[in-house]
């Protein structure tokens, strides 16, 4: 059986044979054949817009890996900066090149002073958090003009260094803003996680230590975020990227494509549904509200995933590890009941709706302390080397402008019309 498909112009009778490679086919060859007719694919549902060595993903299976590591197995074992390494050279790192990676990350992690002190000035004191951090990005590259300079390997690597190491530091220097704290200062003698977490929470005390199982749990959430290779965002990273833009922009354009509720945005979306729901008792008459169309079920459904959300199930029992110390988030009963109703109901057993790694992600940021509005920067901090390890991989590629085509369905040429005729 030949490994190829045919695609004949029924108006010339001519034919191009193109074969199939790594289950895709060649859209240049089409173009070949038929120069000028563009395929239409207005959400790329079907459009592979590159190769990748990065994440693994089957939708139908419900199957995640990075470079080939199951996500569960990862979850379990490993730690966000191995995780972020992993992802951004292709192998786990022995002892050695993790110890400098994470010496790296650490000693990466302070703010420029003219920033802290005057960037976040410039918003108004209610700013939402994810409008502080995409603006903030973006002004770091003013900070570092070099990164501009993109060819260079060495240079790249030190801004993915910073980006990885400033991004908890930008997103708590926000959160306090918002919230009319003073700035915590990032500390050398904690894992980045545990460092996230005393610039997010420590108040006066100066040996802030997160309790061990929330900072598990929050390792956890930064490994199943890490990447989820040509979403919205990526995609937004890599379109900018590939006008050789600096990485911070590029970055920048990543965050505010993940501010949307359909996108990172969801986690905070879910936790207001719930709220608006309110009660158990009200389940039954909101999800008919969804499948009337009046409303979407936030935390479910998925471009890719037709199955469970394999980082939906690792979050649900994470979830309870935290519940242990915070006690049960009450609004974990509605949640419980919408799936249930949902996995059970047509509507969603037809479309293939699961609950997506936003469903539960909420409930355990809403517990540990994270005020909703912060839910999308969380998902932002980890998602940074996923951006970035797309970016340098479009980099390596030496990948094209991207520049998709349209079909135009506008007017025909016409005069223009003086305004005394109009
Ligand atoms: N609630 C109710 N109906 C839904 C939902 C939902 N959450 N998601 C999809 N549908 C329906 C949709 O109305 C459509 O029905 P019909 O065929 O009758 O018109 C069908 O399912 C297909 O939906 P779609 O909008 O064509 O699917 P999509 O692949 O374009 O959108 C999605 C994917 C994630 C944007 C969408 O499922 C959604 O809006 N979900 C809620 C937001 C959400 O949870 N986003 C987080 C995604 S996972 C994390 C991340 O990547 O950021």
């Amino acid at each position: 059986m030949s490994e190829t498909i045919t695609i004949t112009d029924n108006r010339t009778g001519e034919s191009v044979e193109v074969p199939i490679v790594n289950g895709a086919v060649d859209a240049t060859e089409w173009k070949k054949l038929m120069p000028g007719t563009w395929f239409a694919d207005p959400a790329f549902s079907t459009t592979a817009s590159t190769e990748s060595a990065i994440t693994y993903l089957d939708g139908g299976a419900g199957q995640l890996e990075y470079r080939g590591y199951p996500i569960d197995q990862l979850a379990e074992n490993s730690t966000h900066l191995e995780v972020s390494y992993l992802l951004l050279n292709g192998e786990l790192p022995n002892k050695t090149q993790l110890d400098s990676w994470v010496e790296d990350v650490t000693t990466h992690t302070y703010l420029h002073e003219n920033f802290r002190r005057h960037v976040h000035d410039a918003f108004h004191y209610n700013a939402h958090p994810m409008g502080l951090l995409t603006s903030s990005v973006a002004g770091l590259s003013t900070f570092y003009p070099e990164s501009k300079d993109i060819e260079d390997p060495e240079n790249r690597q030190r801004q993915i260094t910073r980006l990885v190491a400033k991004m908890p530091t930008l997103a708590a220097a926000a959160y306090r803003f918002s919230r009319g704290l003073p700035f915590v200062f990032p500390r050398n003698d904690l894992d980045y996680t545990s460092n996230f977490l005393s610039m997010m929470f420590s108040i006066a005390e100066d040996d802030y230590v997160p309790d061990p199982a929330l900072r598990k749990a929050m390792e956890i959430l930064f490994i199943l975020h890490a990447d989820h290779e040509q979403n919205c965002s990526t995609t937004a990273a890599r379109v900018v990227g590939s006008a050789h833009a600096d990485p911070y922009v590029s970055v920048a354009a990543a965050c505010a494509a993940l501010y949307g509720p359909r996108h990172g945005g969801a986690n905070e979306a879910v936790l207001r549904m719930l709220a608006e729901i309110g009660t158990y008792e009200n389940v039954p008459a909101y999800m008919e509200r969804v499948k009337g169309g009046e409303e979407r079920l936030m935390g479910f459904g998925h471009r890719v995933y037709k199955n469970y959300d394999p980082r939906a199930a690792i979050i649900k029992e994470a979830a309870h590890d935290v519940f242990k110390v915070t006690g049960q988030n009450p609004l974990l009963d509605i949640a419980l009941k919408l799936e249930e109703v949902a996995l059970a109901d047509p509507y969603f057993v037809e479309r293939k709706l699961y609950p997506n790694v936003d469903f539960y992600s909420g409930l355990i940021y809403q517990s540990m302390g994270f005020p909703v509005e912060i839910f999308t920067v969380l998902f932002a901090i980890p998602r940074t080397v996923g951006w970035l390890a797309h970016w340098q991989e479009m980099l390596e590629q030496g990948s094209r402008i991207a520049r998709p085509r349209q079909v135009y369905t506008g007017e025909a040429t016409r005069d223009y019309v003086a305004m005394s005729d109009r």
